[in-house]
């Protein structure tokens, strides 16, 4: 009974973000990677909004978010229709990431239409999409029947937000934002990213829960790296990837990456000793007692050793951890192995960005 009426009622909630987009509004909504903040993809002053609210340079590019077609048998959809309004080619290959991977966790940059906005793409010829498979994304995507243009929903530079909290906190104050509230996001990281404009061969532009192991496994297609094989391009100098920047995802605590069993050596970078250091470890590692000091005050902080675990959880701990007044965090090194290359790219970035002056680098 209850869940009747709390469906009917989310319906109904979906219905008015589906009328906010149309006049021209912003609209923050759960994909199962992380909240976005959705705009209408043909609308070049809610695109505006966008990079307005988040403070984003106007030359990084967002992903359209595009609905699954209507019957959800993945052995009979047909994509290209819904496609064929934003890219010039859709390549066998393509056809088979997407018969594979969506809806789901994995955008795929292309040769856009030249009806694309070039509010959307940042004066690039390309176009990245992806159909979110949050059945709240699906729906309000379904119901709007267009692209939608949603960055994650966070300030540029910080972490992203993986739920409606988390959204709220983002942009108290200051914009008076719809925020379609769907639970914590599964996956935690935003979606892999893979490169399909050369024609040639797919690059991977940014890691995710989709590895390219998974995706020559499920496809036989061979994914390169950035700079392997002569695969890219990247000459215009032009930022294709936001994430791609040393300082992303960053809290406002210093971070920094422990090795294995060297905690006190992640110390050494802050010679007046800090005096309050929460420390991630595994939750298959034994305690750090052994690394005591009499100075600091550590606080253990369990985390997953299953990488899609770890990356669910990951920026809510970040969040959470920045919010609680340490005065360093530390979180241990991922180990080697592909499915770990998603969460190492975050923790990277938002260790090089954290620290009170993050923004100053993020914005650079
Ligand atoms: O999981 C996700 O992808 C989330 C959810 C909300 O869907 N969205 C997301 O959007 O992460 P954003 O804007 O935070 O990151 C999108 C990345 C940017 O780094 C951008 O540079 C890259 O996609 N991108 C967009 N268009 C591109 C293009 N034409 N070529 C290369 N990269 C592109
Ligand atoms: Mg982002």
């Amino acid at each position: 009974m209850s869940s009747e009426s709390s469906a009917l009622q989310t319906s109904a909630v979906i219905n008015e973000a589906v009328q906010t987009l149309r006049d021209g509004g912003l609209v923050a909504f759960p994909t199962e990677t992380v909240y976005g903040l959705g705009a209408d993809a043909k609308n070049p002053e809610a695109i505006k909004q966008i990079f307005t609210a988040k403070g984003r340079p106007s030359n990084h590019p967002l992903i359209v978010h595009l609905a699954a077609p209507d019957k959800f048998d993945q052995a009979q959809v047909d994509w290209v229709p819904v496609l064929a309004p934003w890219v010039r080619d859709l390549s066998e290959d393509a056809l088979k990431l997407i018969n594979a991977f969506w809806p789901g966790p994995l955008t795929l940059v292309f040769k856009k239409d030249k009806s694309v906005l070039n509010e959307l793409t940042g004066g690039q010829d390309t176009v990245a999409i992806r159909a979110p498979a949050h059945p709240i994304a699906q729906e309000l995507l379904r119901k709007f029947k267009g692209g939608v243009v949603a960055p994650s929903a966070n300030r540029f530079g910080k972490v992203s937000p993986t739920s409606a909290a988390d959204v709220r906190s983002e942009f108290e104050g200051m914009l008076d934002l719809m925020i379609l509230d769907g639970g914590d996001c599964e996956v935690g990281i935003e979606s892999t990213i893979i490169d399909l404009s050369s024609g040639d061969h797919p690059v991977l532009l940014r890691p995710g829960l989709i590895t390219p192991g998974e995706i020559f496994s499920k496809t036989g297609i061979k994914v390169y790296l950035p700079g392997e094989a002569n695969a890219t391009k990247q000459d215009d100098g032009l930022p294709r990837v936001s994430g791609s920047l040393r300082a992303h995802y960053a809290p406002t605590t210093p971070l920094r990456m422990y090795a294995p069993g060297r905690v006190l050596d992640a110390l050494s970078e802050f010679p007046d000793i800090k005096s309050r250091v929460a420390v991630a470890v595994w939750d298959s590692d034994s305690s750090l007692s052994e690394d005591g000091h009499p100075s600091v005050h550590f606080e253990e902080v369990i985390v997953p050793s299953d990488s899609a675990s770890f990356a669910s959880r990951l920026y809510r701990s970040l969040r959470d951890l920045d919010q609680q007044g340490w005065d360093l965090i530390l979180f241990p090194e991922p180990p080697a192995g592909e499915e770990w290359d998603g969460v190492r790219d975050r923790l990277q970035r938002a260790c090089f960005g954290s620290g009170p002056s993050s923004s100053s680098h993020a914005n650079n």
